[in-house]
Order: structure tokens, then C-alpha cells, then sequence
């Protein structure tokens, strides 16, 4: 069989592959998968085969016959909250010992438990102030933050701060973060083990600024620190309470559309906006003084 490709159907691939995500280099010298495939035969199914169904080479995928690409926003995969404690009891240790945000951003500068680490540019920690009495939890850094080593500062983060702005509030009057702390990969939903790895030192971030109200910004964070597989059209607008055994008490907690959702879904701005009031209106409740 001829294998061989047009030089418009490598781009085609080439383009598919990016708009999948796949747009950055793992490895230093790129893997020929066709090369592979004749090794890579499943020989698993003991069955006879009643009809033909063994695996045949395929062409390079042509983008008409491509899966469509996974949305940036597209559902996590399981909540990470049920994930083994033990696999990262490390973390627990060193995010437990850090009684400032300062301390545990050098304990996660020191920690090699999450494998996004060996392919981001920096770590992408907290930005505002750890005093506030608000706290913003997102999903993970994109590429301007990967670039700037901050969270929330390229275009969704550019949203977040006008849907701070819409409550009266700005980057010192809230404590900003992620759920994952390096870059995903072409910004690819994180895996199960890379938010279970990160998620002690998220929760460190909660149990020490201590906060009024705390915002989930968007499906993962939600899943994540709620615990639950509903869906951000389910969660968002309605309050919930996050809390660990550290905690003295429960904090109430919003999940919101992700600015990034927001972008490319703006008729969700409504409802959005509908939620942001909600939560100032909790936030001047709980401080009685306003932010
Ligand atoms: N999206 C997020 O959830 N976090 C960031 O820091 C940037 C984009």
C-alpha cells in the first residue's frame, strides 16, 4: 500500500494536529508512528473474528475524516478528590508545612511531583493579595502565563480582571490562582494524577489566606474542589461549601463560567454576570464591610 503523502494532506495533518492541541514538541526527534504500526497490531483478542475486523494500516487522517478537535472547555475527566491520597502524601507534607503563600510557592518551586513541570517554562503560582478576603481558583495556565509565570494575564485573564472590575474588585482585593500549576501540554485538559498532584498545595492556598468567599472559575477547579462529576452548567450560580480538616470552618464557594468559555460562548455573559452579583453581594455579607 502506498503510504506515501501529498504535501497538502501533511498539512492538513499538521493542522489537525494543532487544532487538536498537539501544537508544541515533546520529544527532541519526532517518532514515525507508521513505521510503528505494523509492530503495534493488537494481538489481544483471543476471539476468533467472525468477520474482518483486524486492525488494517490506515492513511494519514485527511482533516474531512478527522475527530473534531476537544474544546478547551470540554468537561474534566474525573474529580482528581478521589484520586489515592498516598500516591501524593508528599505533597500533602510540604504544602502543610507552609503557613505563608511565600512558603509554599518555594515549596512547589521544590517539588518534582507533577510531570507538567519538566515541560513548562515557569511555575505559575499566585498573583493579588494574600490577605484578601475573596479568593479565585481557575483551571491552569495557558501561554502567556506560562511565558510571564502568572496566573490570569493573557486574553481570558484579561476578561477575569473586567469581571473583577464588574464587582467593584481588582488584583488587590483578590487572591488569584489554578488548579494546575504548569502549563498543559498545547493547554490539553489536565490529567487526573497532574490535579491530583497539585491539589494539596491548592487547598494550602485556601487554608491560609482563609478567605470570605471563594470562586471556582470554571468546570475544572469546580470538579476538582467540589468533589463531584456535575458539570459546570450544573454548578455554576449555585453556592456550595469547600472546606478541609484544617479549616475551622466551611467557606462559601461559587462555581462560575471560565472567562475563557465566556469568550467564545459571550450570550453566557448574562448569566455570568448574573453569578459575579451574587457573589458580591455574599462577599459584603460575610466581611460586612464590603471586599
Ligand atoms: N486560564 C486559567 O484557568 N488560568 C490561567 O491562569 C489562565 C487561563
Amino acid at each position: 500500500m502506498n503510504t506515501q503523502m501529498t504535501r497538502e494532506e501533511m498539512i492538513e495533518a499538521l493542522r489537525w494536529q494543532i487544532e487538536a492541541g498537539a501544537d508544541e514538541a515533546i520529544l527532541d526527534a519526532p517518532i514515525d508512528r507508521f513505521a510503528e504500526a505494523p509492530q503495534a497490531a493488537p494481538q489481544t483478542t483471543p476471539k476468533p473474528q467472525t468477520q474482518s475486523t483486524a486492525p488494517k494500516p490506515q492513511p494519514r487522517p485527511a482533516a474531512a475524516k478527522a475527530p473534531p478537535p476537544p474544546k478547551a472547555s470540554a468537561p474534566a475527566p474525573a474529580t482528581p478528590a478521589a484520586a489515592p491520597a498516598q500516591r501524593n502524601a508528599g505533597a500533602h507534607e510540604l504544602a502543610a508545612g507552609a503557613k505563608t503563600i511565600e512558603e509554599l510557592r518555594a515549596a512547589l518551586q521544590a517539588f518534582d511531583g507533577c510531570a507538567l513541570k519538566a515541560t513548562a517554562t515557569n511555575l505559575v503560582f499566585c498573583d493579588g493579595n494574600p490577605q484578601a478576603r475573596i479568593v479565585f481558583v481557575g483551571e491552569a495556565p495557558g501561554a502567556e502565563e506560562d511565558r510571564q509565570g502568572m496566573p490570569f494575564v493573557g486574553p481570558a485573564g484579561k476578561l477575569l480582571d473586567r469581571m473583577l472590575d464588574a464587582i467593584g474588585l481588582d488584583r488587590s482585593q483578590a487572591l488569584i490562582t489554578n488548579t494546575i500549576f504548569w502549563r498543559p501540554p498545547g493547554n490539553r485538559n489536565p490529567s487526573p494524577d497532574e490535579v491530583a498532584a497539585c491539589l494539596p498545595f491548592v487547598e494550602r492556598v485556601i487554608e491560609i489566606v482563609d478567605p470570605a468567599v471563594l470562586v471556582l472559575v470554571g468546570g475544572i477547579a469546580s470538579k476538582t474542589l467540589l468533589a463531584t462529576n456535575d458539570g459546570i452548567m450544573k454548578l455554576r450560580g449555585k453556592w456550595a461549601a469547600f472546606e478541609t480538616p484544617r479549616m475551622s470552618r466551611p467557606v462559601p464557594t461559587m462555581p462560575i463560567f471560565h472567562p475563557a468559555f465566556l469568550l467564545r460562548s459571550p450570550g453566557q455573559k448574562r448569566l455570568a454576570w448574573r453569578d459575579l452579583i451574587e457573589i458580591r453581594q455574599r462577599l459584603d455579607a460575610e466581611t460586612g464591610t464590603g471586599a
